[in-house]
């Protein structure tokens, strides 16, 4: 779970800095994106923290996670800014049952640290995942076709993430 964890934080991590280096710091969107990006750090950290406390071992896929999270972020960007966000919809209603997943499976383990951290940032996924609606992340052309491809890539990363 904390390897998995890690690497998605590290990749929405990722996806931000690939869309605010397109955008920039003056779009609309700019300030939200910024503030996504911070809390997504501060989930990284705290993996990354537990990562070494525990003596779980990385993935081996981060170099990878590390150019495909860069890519999305940038390539949704560049599509414009309902992309943008429709891609951290996208992303973020994957995170949400992968979190969903884990809290359930935790409730017959005995491990309140990782639960108490889980539940947390559960909570600001799901409210990135509501700043990305609002901001008209279903309205950008196209939006299920895409939503779907991003939502099957966060799939088989989280996959890979577990095992390798
Ligand atoms: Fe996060
Ligand atoms: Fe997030």
């Amino acid at each position: 779970m904390i390897r998995v964890n890690q690497a998605g934080e590290y990749g929405a991590a990722q996806i931000y800095k690939g869309q605010l280096a397109v955008m920039g710091d003056d779009a609309p969107d700019s300030s939200a994106i910024h503030h996504m990006a911070e809390q997504e750090q501060v989930h990284l950290d705290a993996f990354d923290k537990m990562i070494a406390e525990r003596g779980v071992r990385p993935t081996l896929l981060q170099p990878f996670w590390k150019v495909a999270g860069y890519a999305l972020g940038a390539t949704t960007a560049a599509m414009g800014p309902r992309a943008a966000m429709a891609c951290t919809a996208a992303v973020e209603t994957e995170i949400d049952a992968h979190y969903k997943e884990q809290l359930d499976a935790l409730e017959s383990e005995n491990d309140p640290e990782l639960t108490r951290m889980i539940t947390e940032f559960r909570e600001e996924e799901l409210e990135h995942k509501a700043t990305a609606i609002a901001a008209g992340a279903e309205e950008t052309p196209g939006y299920p076709a895409l939503s779907a491809a991003i939502r099957l890539g966060c799939r088989v990363a989280i996959g890979l993430s577990k095992r390798i």
